[in-house]
Protein backbone atom coordinates (compact mmCIF):
# COMPACT_ATOMS: atom_id res chain seq x y z
CA UNK A 1 0.00 0.00 0.00
CA UNK A 2 1.32 3.37 -0.74
CA UNK A 3 1.44 5.12 2.26
CA UNK A 4 1.04 8.71 0.95
CA UNK A 5 -2.84 8.24 -0.11
CA UNK A 6 -3.68 6.85 2.74
CA UNK A 7 -5.62 9.49 4.70
CA UNK A 8 -4.90 10.40 7.96
CA UNK A 9 -0.58 10.72 8.21
CA UNK A 10 -0.68 14.19 8.04
CA UNK A 11 -1.63 17.45 9.92
CA UNK A 12 -4.34 18.52 7.69
CA UNK A 13 -5.46 15.31 6.84
CA UNK A 14 -5.95 15.20 10.39
CA UNK A 15 -8.22 17.78 10.58
CA UNK A 16 -10.25 17.08 7.75
CA UNK A 17 -11.31 13.57 9.17
CA UNK A 18 -11.86 15.25 11.89
CA UNK A 19 -13.90 17.90 10.58
CA UNK A 20 -15.96 15.30 8.30
CA UNK A 21 -16.68 13.09 11.71
CA UNK A 22 -18.03 15.80 13.43
CA UNK A 23 -20.36 16.57 10.48
CA UNK A 24 -21.06 13.17 10.07
CA UNK A 25 -21.90 11.84 13.03
CA UNK A 26 -25.85 12.24 12.95
CA UNK A 27 -26.03 10.68 9.08
CA UNK A 28 -23.55 7.57 9.63
CA UNK A 29 -23.97 6.66 13.81
CA UNK A 30 -26.98 7.49 15.32
CA UNK A 31 -28.07 3.64 14.58
CA UNK A 32 -24.15 3.08 16.14
CA UNK A 33 -24.55 1.65 19.24
CA UNK A 34 -23.47 -1.59 21.41
CA UNK A 35 -25.22 -3.21 24.05
CA UNK A 36 -23.22 -3.03 27.77
CA UNK A 37 -20.70 -5.59 28.24
CA UNK A 38 -19.85 -6.19 24.31
CA UNK A 39 -16.86 -6.19 23.63
CA UNK A 40 -16.13 -4.26 19.92
CA UNK A 41 -12.93 -4.28 17.69
CA UNK A 42 -12.68 -0.78 15.80
CA UNK A 43 -10.31 -1.66 12.89
CA UNK A 44 -8.50 0.92 11.27
CA UNK A 45 -8.85 3.71 13.68
CA UNK A 46 -6.71 6.22 12.60
CA UNK A 47 -6.61 9.72 14.90
CA UNK A 48 -9.71 8.41 16.82
CA UNK A 49 -12.36 10.74 14.30
CA UNK A 50 -15.12 7.75 14.87
CA UNK A 51 -13.74 6.47 17.79
CA UNK A 52 -14.77 9.22 19.96
CA UNK A 53 -18.39 8.51 18.38
CA UNK A 54 -18.52 4.58 18.68
CA UNK A 55 -17.41 4.80 22.51
CA UNK A 56 -19.18 7.65 23.25
CA UNK A 57 -22.70 6.38 22.01
CA UNK A 58 -21.73 2.76 23.91
CA UNK A 59 -20.46 3.64 27.26
CA UNK A 60 -20.67 0.59 28.60
CA UNK A 61 -19.13 -1.79 25.78
CA UNK A 62 -15.00 -2.25 25.78
CA UNK A 63 -13.89 -1.10 22.93
CA UNK A 64 -10.27 -2.10 21.51
CA UNK A 65 -9.10 0.07 18.73
CA UNK A 66 -6.27 -0.85 16.47
CA UNK A 67 -4.54 0.91 13.78
CA UNK A 68 -1.57 0.01 11.35
CA UNK A 69 0.26 3.72 12.30
CA UNK A 70 1.59 3.85 15.80
CA UNK A 71 1.45 7.62 15.21
CA UNK A 72 -2.23 7.87 14.54
CA UNK A 73 -2.72 5.53 17.62
CA UNK A 74 -0.69 8.02 20.14
CA UNK A 75 -2.73 10.54 19.12
CA UNK A 76 -5.90 8.71 19.26
CA UNK A 77 -5.41 7.42 22.45
CA UNK A 78 -4.45 11.11 23.16
CA UNK A 79 -7.96 12.61 21.78
CA UNK A 80 -9.77 9.60 23.81
CA UNK A 81 -8.01 10.34 27.43
CA UNK A 82 -8.65 14.18 26.92
CA UNK A 83 -12.09 13.49 26.45
CA UNK A 84 -12.22 11.61 30.07
CA UNK A 85 -13.59 7.96 27.72
CA UNK A 86 -12.21 5.04 29.67
CA UNK A 87 -14.26 2.15 27.97
CA UNK A 88 -11.62 2.47 24.85
CA UNK A 89 -8.23 0.83 24.63
CA UNK A 90 -5.48 0.87 21.63
CA UNK A 91 -3.00 -1.40 20.13
CA UNK A 92 -0.49 -0.98 17.01
CA UNK A 93 -1.69 -3.85 14.66
CA UNK A 94 -2.25 -4.99 11.08
CA UNK A 95 -5.84 -6.18 10.26
CA UNK A 96 -4.04 -8.84 8.18
CA UNK A 97 -2.23 -9.80 10.89
CA UNK A 98 -4.31 -9.81 14.16
CA UNK A 99 -2.85 -10.38 17.55
CA UNK A 100 -6.38 -11.94 19.14
CA UNK A 101 -7.16 -15.28 18.96
CA UNK A 102 -10.97 -16.43 16.80
CA UNK A 103 -14.19 -15.62 18.66
CA UNK A 104 -12.34 -12.68 20.51
CA UNK A 105 -15.14 -9.98 19.55
CA UNK A 106 -18.98 -9.54 19.62
CA UNK A 107 -18.63 -6.73 17.43
CA UNK A 108 -16.44 -5.36 14.58
CA UNK A 109 -16.83 -1.72 13.20
CA UNK A 110 -14.44 -0.53 10.24
CA UNK A 111 -14.94 2.93 8.36
CA UNK A 112 -12.93 4.46 5.75
CA UNK A 113 -10.69 1.97 5.71
CA UNK A 114 -11.38 -0.78 2.90
CA UNK A 115 -11.21 1.65 0.35
CA UNK A 116 -7.15 1.72 1.02
CA UNK A 117 -7.01 -1.89 0.89
CA UNK A 118 -5.55 -3.18 -2.23
CA UNK A 119 -7.21 -7.27 -0.74
CA UNK A 120 -10.53 -6.09 1.25
CA UNK A 121 -12.14 -9.57 0.77
CA UNK A 122 -8.55 -10.84 2.64
CA UNK A 123 -9.78 -8.04 5.58
CA UNK A 124 -12.98 -8.77 6.08
CA UNK A 125 -11.94 -12.60 6.23
CA UNK A 126 -9.32 -11.94 8.46
CA UNK A 127 -11.83 -9.68 10.85
CA UNK A 128 -14.39 -12.29 10.69
CA UNK A 129 -12.04 -14.99 12.34
CA UNK A 130 -12.14 -12.52 15.32
CA UNK A 131 -15.42 -12.39 15.88
CA UNK A 132 -17.76 -14.66 18.28
CA UNK A 133 -20.83 -16.97 16.41
CA UNK A 134 -23.50 -14.36 15.92
CA UNK A 135 -21.45 -11.39 15.79
CA UNK A 136 -21.93 -8.58 13.61
CA UNK A 137 -19.51 -6.20 11.47
CA UNK A 138 -20.67 -2.67 10.61
CA UNK A 139 -18.48 -0.81 7.46
CA UNK A 140 -19.14 2.12 6.31
CA UNK A 141 -17.52 3.83 2.98
CA UNK A 142 -17.55 6.01 0.70
CA UNK A 143 -18.24 6.10 -2.99
CA UNK A 144 -16.61 9.31 -5.24
CA UNK A 145 -18.87 8.03 -8.01
CA UNK A 146 -22.02 8.92 -6.00
CA UNK A 147 -20.82 12.86 -5.94
CA UNK A 148 -23.22 15.32 -8.05
CA UNK A 149 -23.86 19.00 -7.91
CA UNK A 150 -24.80 22.16 -9.28
CA UNK A 151 -23.50 23.62 -11.42
CA UNK A 152 -22.36 20.94 -12.86
CA UNK A 153 -18.75 21.24 -14.06
CA UNK A 154 -16.41 18.92 -16.19
CA UNK A 155 -13.73 20.32 -14.44
CA UNK A 156 -14.86 19.82 -11.04
CA UNK A 157 -15.81 15.62 -12.20
CA UNK A 158 -11.78 15.82 -13.51
CA UNK A 159 -10.34 16.89 -10.45
CA UNK A 160 -12.46 14.26 -8.28
CA UNK A 161 -11.47 11.88 -10.50
CA UNK A 162 -7.25 12.51 -9.77
CA UNK A 163 -8.54 11.11 -6.46
CA UNK A 164 -9.81 8.55 -7.74
CA UNK A 165 -6.84 7.59 -10.28
CA UNK A 166 -4.48 7.99 -7.19
CA UNK A 167 -6.34 5.92 -5.46
CA UNK A 168 -6.09 3.60 -7.79
CA UNK A 169 -2.50 3.16 -8.17
CA UNK A 170 -2.36 3.04 -4.50
CA UNK A 171 -3.96 -0.17 -4.62
CA UNK A 172 -7.18 1.20 -3.02
CA UNK A 173 -10.51 1.55 -4.65
CA UNK A 174 -12.22 4.98 -3.51
CA UNK A 175 -15.76 3.74 -5.04
CA UNK A 176 -15.75 0.74 -2.62
CA UNK A 177 -19.32 1.92 -1.31
CA UNK A 178 -21.03 0.33 -3.69
CA UNK A 179 -19.21 -3.07 -3.68
CA UNK A 180 -20.17 -3.62 0.27
CA UNK A 181 -22.78 -5.85 -0.42
CA UNK A 182 -21.06 -8.04 -3.01
CA UNK A 183 -17.78 -7.94 -0.28
CA UNK A 184 -19.56 -8.99 2.86
CA UNK A 185 -21.54 -11.47 1.07
CA UNK A 186 -18.51 -13.03 -0.75
CA UNK A 187 -16.68 -12.84 2.56
CA UNK A 188 -19.45 -15.43 4.07
CA UNK A 189 -21.34 -12.78 6.41
CA UNK A 190 -25.25 -13.98 6.81
CA UNK A 191 -27.79 -10.76 6.44
CA UNK A 192 -26.13 -8.53 4.64
CA UNK A 193 -28.19 -5.38 4.72
CA UNK A 194 -26.84 -1.98 3.07
CA UNK A 195 -27.77 1.77 4.18
CA UNK A 196 -27.25 4.59 1.78
CA UNK A 197 -26.73 7.80 3.79
CA UNK A 198 -26.99 10.77 1.58
CA UNK A 199 -25.19 13.63 2.04
CA UNK A 200 -27.77 16.41 0.92
CA UNK A 201 -25.92 20.28 1.23
CA UNK A 202 -27.71 23.47 -0.48
CA UNK A 203 -27.46 26.90 1.53
CA UNK A 204 -30.59 26.39 3.81
CA UNK A 205 -28.35 23.37 5.45
CA UNK A 206 -24.98 25.76 6.36
CA UNK A 207 -23.36 23.27 8.85
CA UNK A 208 -23.22 20.84 5.78
CA UNK A 209 -22.24 22.95 3.43
CA UNK A 210 -19.40 24.35 5.26
CA UNK A 211 -18.53 20.93 7.17
CA UNK A 212 -19.24 18.49 4.39
CA UNK A 213 -19.04 20.55 0.98
CA UNK A 214 -16.17 22.74 1.58
CA UNK A 215 -14.02 21.36 4.56
CA UNK A 216 -14.16 17.38 3.58
CA UNK A 217 -15.01 16.61 0.11
CA UNK A 218 -13.05 19.81 -1.99
CA UNK A 219 -10.86 19.85 1.20
CA UNK A 220 -10.23 16.22 0.16
CA UNK A 221 -9.65 16.62 -3.45
CA UNK A 222 -7.65 20.05 -3.28
CA UNK A 223 -5.20 17.44 -1.24
CA UNK A 224 -4.65 15.78 -3.77
CA UNK A 225 -3.22 18.66 -5.95
CA UNK A 226 0.76 17.61 -6.02
CA UNK A 227 0.10 14.62 -6.74
CA UNK A 228 -2.22 14.60 -9.53
CA UNK A 229 -0.20 17.07 -11.17
CA UNK A 230 3.34 15.45 -10.89
CA UNK A 231 1.67 12.16 -12.20
CA UNK A 232 0.23 13.90 -15.09
CA UNK A 233 -3.16 12.80 -14.55
CA UNK A 234 -4.64 16.66 -14.66
CA UNK A 235 -2.86 20.43 -16.32
CA UNK A 236 -2.35 22.16 -13.07
CA UNK A 237 -4.92 25.03 -15.21
CA UNK A 238 -8.12 22.43 -15.02
CA UNK A 239 -7.26 20.95 -11.71
CA UNK A 240 -7.38 24.63 -9.81
CA UNK A 241 -10.86 25.42 -11.85
CA UNK A 242 -12.64 21.94 -10.89
CA UNK A 243 -11.46 23.52 -7.51
CA UNK A 244 -13.20 26.55 -7.75
CA UNK A 245 -16.16 24.75 -9.19
CA UNK A 246 -16.50 22.54 -6.45
CA UNK A 247 -16.25 25.43 -4.03
CA UNK A 248 -19.06 27.33 -6.30
CA UNK A 249 -21.76 24.71 -5.39
CA UNK A 250 -20.99 25.99 -1.88
CA UNK A 251 -22.77 28.90 -2.62
CA UNK A 252 -26.23 30.28 -2.05
CA UNK A 253 -27.84 28.25 -5.54
CA UNK A 254 -25.34 25.16 -5.64
CA UNK A 255 -26.42 21.99 -4.04
CA UNK A 256 -23.91 18.95 -3.36
CA UNK A 257 -24.47 15.52 -3.12
CA UNK A 258 -22.86 12.33 -1.89
CA UNK A 259 -23.41 9.17 -0.67
CA UNK A 260 -22.01 7.11 2.06
CA UNK A 261 -22.77 3.41 2.57
CA UNK A 262 -23.40 1.65 5.38
CA UNK A 263 -23.28 -2.07 5.85
CA UNK A 264 -24.29 -4.68 8.29
CA UNK A 265 -23.81 -8.46 8.63
CA UNK A 266 -23.75 -11.39 10.94
CA UNK A 267 -22.05 -14.74 11.56
CA UNK A 268 -23.77 -18.07 12.37
CA UNK A 269 -24.47 -18.80 15.78
C1 LIG B 1 -8.86 7.08 6.22
S1 LIG B 1 -8.20 6.48 7.68
C2 LIG B 1 -9.71 6.20 8.56
C3 LIG B 1 -9.53 6.32 10.01
C4 LIG B 1 -10.81 6.23 10.82
N1 LIG B 1 -11.45 4.94 10.68
C5 LIG B 1 -11.77 7.34 10.46
O1 LIG B 1 -12.84 7.04 9.92
O2 LIG B 1 -11.45 8.51 10.69
C6 LIG B 1 -7.66 4.82 7.28
C7 LIG B 1 -6.89 4.18 8.42
O3 LIG B 1 -6.69 2.79 8.14
C8 LIG B 1 -5.43 2.42 8.65
N2 LIG B 1 -5.00 1.18 8.01
C9 LIG B 1 -4.71 0.98 6.71
N3 LIG B 1 -4.35 -0.29 6.50
C10 LIG B 1 -4.40 -0.92 7.70
C11 LIG B 1 -4.15 -2.24 8.13
N4 LIG B 1 -3.74 -3.19 7.28
N5 LIG B 1 -4.31 -2.56 9.42
C12 LIG B 1 -4.72 -1.60 10.31
N6 LIG B 1 -4.97 -0.31 9.96
C13 LIG B 1 -4.83 0.02 8.67
C14 LIG B 1 -4.56 3.63 8.31
O4 LIG B 1 -3.37 3.65 9.08
C15 LIG B 1 -5.49 4.78 8.60
O5 LIG B 1 -5.36 5.24 9.93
Amino acid sequence: MNKEYVHGYNPRENIRLQDQASTLVELLHSDTSYPAGSCVLEAGCGVGAQTVTIAGNSPSAMITSIDISGTSIAEAERKIAGLGLTNVRFRQADILNLPFGPGSFDHVFICFVLEHLNNPLKALLALKEVLRPGGTITVIEGDHGSAYFHPDSQAAHKAINCQVELQKRAGGNSMIGRELYPLLCNAGFRSVRVSPRMVYADSSRQELVDGFTRKTFTAMIEGVRESAIDAKIIEQDEFEKGIRDLYRTAEEDGVFCYTFFKAFGEINS
